[in-house]
């Protein structure tokens, strides 16, 4: 099947059940100051759920171009995309959970042809603190469905600990099972409507390989899991809650369903091939990028991975720009920029050596012909800019090459650092993406991850431009950036303190607190008694130990949930998000790691760099409370 078959039989089925199809609205959310893109089909649905009239009705279905700016790290995998077609069905007050499963399963059973064995599917646990109870309603809407073509659902209750356990309707709690444009009941601010939701995953099959050094490789699989072989292909949103100013939930005026299944993901799971990539929506950029490079798609890991980047970002750039975002310095131009440079250097990475991202301007307009006829018209004026916007970036890389070629044999230099970025910025003008794309060119290392490297950058600039304006910029030269560096070094080795106390003291021992400053760190935790002199030995051994060892210090992105039970420490559990970042010190993220906590960075990329440390003083701060002090070794 094609995406654009696909895209039909959803939108004929759903007016034939009474909906009305609207178009697309713009990717540039309009009257909503609240985010920068349409990243769901319900965004620009807002008002219309909290109850104003919808001039098409009572029953509307669309396909919403989205755009999730937050995912361009995430492209590389065969599913991850930043721009998609979200294909959605709305109830405004009219029907409620039975219909909706209904006409999805029978949408995807009876009119696509899905293999309702392969097909799983999840549901809200309830949330306790909010008086919000479990969905069983939905749990025997889903049984009597299964039943129908004779499968009896189970259902599971535990499967984040437990797994599968030949389950086919799984619990889960509100990080997984509950929608609002702002995520769980508890990251929702008032006024904003959410509700519970039941999702439906496809089953690639149990033989999909899981790579050996995955995060998942040795945790049960479950639907939710990640490892690649369930992919989440709908989502209802039973939309019916409001968050009221002290933190409770009220029922809206009206119950409404908010559906939304990535057209790109229910082609895969039609299709019965886990790699989006290979459809019709991107395959005419990936021959494209095939033709250009002379390589080809699969032929090793990394090449693929540059082949997925190109055709995602080209694909989303041209989007944007068909709905009028043009590539400058802010808000929404910078990220069709960095779209564009970065395909730009994943086309380097492949071997393109001239100018090329013009030339798949003319495969996007191709892949929607049908669907978004308009974007030919555009096709001269958007592949203008690409070019316009190559050529910027190569001005600023042959300018920039030259500097960091004197750097590169001045220096011996092969790894950069985000100052080093700023650096080059304040003193050649060079953007950190050039300085990027320089480091691929000569095959230098970044200090930080590629995201941690652009956020460290930007904090240095954002501090510069503080520190201009109050006219202090000779003390700020040189000065700030040592101690911002220093503090990052005194960061990771809090985590190697906390590690070593609770392995010299014991395990009960936990983080109160901490404040670093680029002279010291200060460490508070639960205690009770001084420390011996040859306990603070054993401590401070150990964590020198460790820094001797200059071990890797993994960063990895998580659901909260998965990360506690990972064994991660988190400090403030019920404080974070749904999505946390665990930074994982040892040989191996998955086994043998001495240090794994929830902690949102910036840590040094080896324990080596953080240089030999002692204890300064040990005392105490509060009844069962000790502080501990340690910076530099001086001699
Ligand atoms: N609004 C829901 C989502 O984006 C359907 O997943």
């Amino acid at each position: 099947m094609t995406g654009n078959e696909l895209r039909k039989a959803y939108l004929n089925f759903f007016q034939q059940h009474g909906h009305v199809i609207v178009p697309s609205a713009s990717l540039v959310p309009e009257n909503d100051p609240t985010t920068l893109f349409t990243g769901s089909g319900m965004q620009p649905m807002l008002p219309y759920l909290l109850g104003a009239s919808h001039p098409a009705g009572k029953r509307i279905a669309d396909s919403q171009r989205c755009f999730r700016s937050q995912d361009i790290e995430e492209v590389g995998d065969n599913r991850h995309t930043t721009f998609f077609e979200m294909l959605g069905n709305w109830s405004l007050g009219d029907y409620f959970k039975e219909a909706q499963l209904k006409w999805l399963f029978e949408f995807l059973v009876d009119e696509i042809g899905l293999d309702p064995q392969k097909l799983y599917v999840t549901v809200f646990k309830g949330a306790s603190n909010f008086e919000i109870a479990e969905d069983s309603e939905s749990v025997q809407i889903w049984q009597e469905l299964f039943a129908k073509k004779g499968i009896d659902a189970t259902v599971i209750t535990n499967p984040e600990k437990e797994g599968l356990q030949n389950g086919r309707i799984f619990y889960y709690g509100q990080a997984k099972n509950w929608w609002s444009r702002s995520g769980d009941p508890d990251q929702m601010p008032p006024g904003e409507p959410g509700g519970p939701d039941s999702e439906v995953f496809y089953d690639f099959g149990a033989d999909l390989k899981i790579h050996p050094y995955s995060q998942f490789a040795d945790q049960p699989c479950h639907v939710n899991c990640d490892c690649g072989r369930f992919l989440e292909i709908a989502n209802s949103v039973f939309m019916q809650y409001l968050k009221t100013k002290d933190g409770k939930f009220i029922e809206l005026p009206q119950k409404n369903v908010d559906f939304g299944g990535g057209l790109e993901r229910i082609l895969a799971a039609k299709n019965h091939n886990p790699d989006v990539f290979q459809s019709d929506l991107f395959w005419p950029l990936v021959e494209k990028i095939a033709d250009l490079s002379y390589r080809s798609y699969l032929a090793n890991d990394i090449d693929t991975q540059s082949f997925r980047i190109i055709a995602d970002h080209v694909r989303a750039a041209v989007m944007l720009m068909a709905d009028g975002v043009i590539p400058t310095n802010k808000e929404r131009g910078y990220f069709v920029r960095r779209l564009l440079r970065r395909a730009i250097r994943h086309g380097r990475i492949l071997g393109i050596k001239e100018s090329f991202l013009s030339l798949l301007v003319p495969s996007v307009a191709t892949i929607y012909e049908t669907a978004y006829p308009e974007l030919n018209q555009q096709m001269s004026l958007i592949s203008n800019w690409v070019i316009e916007e190559e050529e910027k970036f190569e001005q600023t890389l042959q300018r920039g090459r030259k500097e960091w070629a004197k750097r590169v044999t001045r220096g011996g230099q092969n790894t950069i650092s985000a100052e080093d970025a700023f650096d080059m910025y304040q003193t050649h003008g060079t953007a950190v993406e050039t300085t990027i794309a320089i480091a691929d060119e000569y095959q230098l290392d970044l200090e930080l991850e590629e995201t941690r490297f652009i956020a460290a950058f930007e904090k240095l600039k954002a501090q510069h431009a503080m520190q201009s304006r109050k006219g202090s910029a000779k003390k700020f030269k040189g000065g700030l950036q040592d101690h911002e560096r220093q503090s990052v070094k005194y960061h990771t080795a809090t985590h190697l303190l906390h590690a070593a106390l609770r392995k010299i003291l014991g395990a009960e021992v936990q983080q109160k607190g901490s404040n670093i400053t680029h002279e010291r760190l200060r460490f508070d935790f639960s205690f009770n008694r001084a420390l011996t002199a040859d306990e603070k030995q054993a401590v401070i051994t150990l964590i020198n130990q460790w820094i001797a060892q200059n071990l890797p210090v993994y960063r990895q992105e998580m659901e909260k949930e998965q990360a506690l039970q990972s064994g991660a420490v988190a400090f403030f559990a019920e404080r974070y998000p749904d999505q946390v970042t665990v930074y994982t010190i040892g040989d191996q993220p998955d086994q043998g790691w001495i240090s794994k906590e929830v902690c949102g960075g910036p840590h040094v990329s080896r324990t080596g760099e953080i240089g030999m440390l002692t204890i300064q003083k040990e005392q105490a701060v509060a009844a069962g409370t000790r502080r501990i002090y340690l910076q530099a070794k001086t001699d």
